[in-house]
This record gives structure tokens, C-alpha cells and sequence, in this order.
């Protein structure tokens, strides 16, 4: 039972950064092995006994409400390969104080669930896809699912999904030469089409070598017709947002790189290791899990709450080319 609790907003770093979205990657496996994103060979997985219980990502999710979260976001690796997640999003959408709960996907499992997930309170949902070329997409991805995928985009349109944001991660001499194709989505979809710039982190198959920068992008794009800004509102996130006229969805840029966007980032995330980090491109983490484990007061945890946000970097380290890089693998921490 969710008790009524007192909004206090905590969560505000030494730059002023109101800290009111936890993203929670729920576990770290995955159906896909995209190239940015998994490295070759066999990668360690996590134990089931490493990974939070959903009993715990819910406690964790009221410490932080009481703290002044106010938005989560369920990732992974592939959030719909673990067992019983349509319950806990459920359980999200349950809890009064939360104004936002979403989930990114890549979309494989998401034509068998679509409808639950909308029934449990789920209206929004991002889906990556790097490809519309279904034999390229097998490439980035290593699996023949771009079919089911697109199908899943269709049928969340139908159901009534709002927004659809489709997750692009650009990257050059790969799918660079779909870039106009990705942006004419947006004309006849009502798909807001997010142009990412790849992040160098953990072990991968990609490097900077394919990083494209979001001006390059634009540029391209810009062959469509004028991107004209659309105001993004007061919970955005990240995206620089742009329509051209006449279309029915949106093109955005999420440019980590090119364009620092550290002094509006209004996010923590949960690993699905029971780590919290305050920054997706530094390694600092605190760890909650184990105190957790030990029977922790929610008093203390949300000490670590605040340590986290106490610790959170001005801005990241990352340039374009550059050799910095971030060890922790992407899919437990959850993009
Ligand atoms: N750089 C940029 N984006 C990435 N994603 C996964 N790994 C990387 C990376 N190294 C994207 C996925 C997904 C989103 C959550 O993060 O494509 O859409
Ligand atoms: Fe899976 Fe997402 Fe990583 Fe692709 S990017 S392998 S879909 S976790």
C-alpha cells in the first residue's frame, strides 16, 4: 500500500539539478546482440541472486519518491526477457505519487505483450531500431527479428501508444545510408524518430571510427526539408526535438557527444545489479544492494540516494573520438 508521504524534493546536486527520474535496467540479458552494445564472445552474466528481486526495485522506488522521483523508466538489457515484469509495471503504475512510467524495448517480445503492458498504464514506449533493411538489421543485431519488430511498431500505434519514440543509433559505413529513410518515417508516422549518438561504453564491436555526430545527421536530414524546433516540455529528458512541416511525427537528437546536455540531466539510474549511478558516462556508482540485503533502514538508503546525487559530475568526460570510456557494459545499466 502506497502511504502518504510528504513531497520533499532532495534530490538536488551541487548544480542545481533537480534529480527526479530513475531509470531502472531490470536486467542485464538481452535477445539481442547489437553490435553496439555487445562485445564478441561470451559476456558474464549476472546471477538470478545478483539481480534485484522486483519486491526490491519497488522499495527502492518509494525511497526515492519520498526523495522527489517522480518519473522511472524500465530498461535492460531487454526488459520483456525477465519473468513477470508486466506485474511490476503494474505495481508502477499503481503508485500515485509516479507522473511518468515508461519502458524501452527493442521491441522482439513486444507484439505478445503489447496489450498488457498498455493495460497496465504504460501509454508511452521507446523501441530501438537501427535499420529498417531487414537483412542490415540482422547485421547490427545478430538476429532475423526486424519483421516482428516492425509489426510490434504497427500494432502499439494501433493500440494507441503515444509517444512511439523509435531509437536510432547512428553509426557510420553501417546504417548511415538510412538516415533520409529514418527521417521520412517521420513524415508519414506519427513516430518520433531519435537520432543517438553512440556512446563509447563498456566492450563493444563499434568504435568512435562509426561514431557520427549529430550536425553531420542534421545536415543530411535537412534534405527532407526545414527542421523547425518543437518546444520540448518541462520533462523531457535529453532530445533536441524537430518536425518538418507537414509531418506526423518528430525527428530528435540525442547528442551526448557533440552536445553536452549534463546541465539539464535530471537522472539517476538503477542497475540491475542494485547499483546507483548518477552519471550513464562515469563509472561512479554506489552500491544499495548490499545494504539492502543487510537489512537497511529506508532511512539509510536513502542516504545513498544522496550520496549518489552529491557525487554526480558538472558533466561528463566523453569527446567526440576521444579514448575516454565507460567500463561498465551498457546492458545492466540500461542506456
Ligand atoms: N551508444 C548509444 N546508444 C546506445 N544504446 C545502447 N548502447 C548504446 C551506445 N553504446 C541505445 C540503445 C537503446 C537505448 C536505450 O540506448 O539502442 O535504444
Ligand atoms: Fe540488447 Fe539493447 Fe544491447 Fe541491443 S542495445 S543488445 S537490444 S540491450
Amino acid at each position: 500500500m502506497d502511504k502518504c508521504i510528504p513531497l520533499v524534493d532532495e534530490l538536488v546536486d551541487r548544480e542545481k539539478r533537480h534529480l527526479n527520474y530513475l531509470r531502472i535496467s531490470i536486467t542485464d540479458r538481452c535477445n539481442l546482440r547489437c553490435l553496439y552494445c555487445v562485445p564478441e564472445g561470451r559476456i558474464p552474466k549476472l546471477g538470478h541472486e545478483d539481480i534485484l528481486s522486483y519486491e526490491e526495485i519497488l522499495r527502492l522506488v518509494r525511497i526515492g519518491i519520498k526523495l522527489g522521483i517522480r518519473k522511472v523508466r524500465i530498461t535492460g538489457g531487454e526488459p520483456l526477457v525477465r519473468k513477470g515484469v508486466l506485474d511490476l509495471l503494474g505495481e508502477l503504475t499503481r503508485i500515485r505519487e509516479l507522473e511518468d512510467v515508461s519502458m524501452t524495448t527493442n521491441g522482439v517480445l513486444l507484439a505478445a505483450n503489447a496489450q498488457r503492458i498498455f493495460d497496465a498504464g504504460i501509454h508511452r514506449i521507446n523501441v530501438s531500431l537501427d535499420s529498417l533493411n531487414p537483412e542490415k538489421y540482422a547485421q547490427i543485431t545478430g538476429y532475423h527479428q526486424f519483421d516482428r519488430v516492425w509489426e510490434a511498431i504497427q500494432l502499439v500505434r494501433e493500440i494507441g501508444f503515444s509517444p512511439i519514440k523509435i531509437n536510432v543509433v547512428a553509426m557510420r559505413g553501417i546504417n548511415d545510408d538510412e538516415i533520409l529513410d529514418f527521417g521520412r518515417l517521420s513524415l508519414d508516422y506519427p513516430f518520433h524518430i531519435r537520432f543517438i549518438e553512440y556512446m563509447p561504453i563498456g566492450n563493444s564491436r563499434t568504435s568512435s571510427r562509426e561514431q557520427i555526430m549529430t550536425p553531420e545527421i542534421q545536415e543530411t536530414i535537412t534534405a527532407l526539408g526545414t527542421l523547425i524546433p518543437v518546444d520540448s516540455g518541462n520533462n523531457d529528458g535529453p532530445a533536441r526535438r524537430y518536425r518538418i512541416a507537414g509531418a506526423q511525427g518528430e525527428i530528435g537528437f540525442i547528442s551526448a557527444l557533440s552536445h553536452h546536455f549534463c546541465s539539464r540531466c535530471n537522472r539517476l539510474r538503477l542497475t540491475a545489479d542494485g547499483k546507483l549511478r548518477a552519471c550513464l558516462l562515469s563509472d561512479r556508482h554506489e552500491s544499495l544492494k548490499d545494504l539492502l540485503r543487510m537489512g537497511g533502514s529506508d532511512k539509510q538508503l536513502a542516504e545513498i540516494f544522496r550520496t549518489a546525487v552529491r557525487h554526480k559530475a558538472a558533466k561528463h568526460q566523453l569527446c567526440p573520438n576521444g579514448v575516454t570510456t565507460v567500463k561498465g557494459q551498457m546492458q545492466g545499466i540500461g542506456g
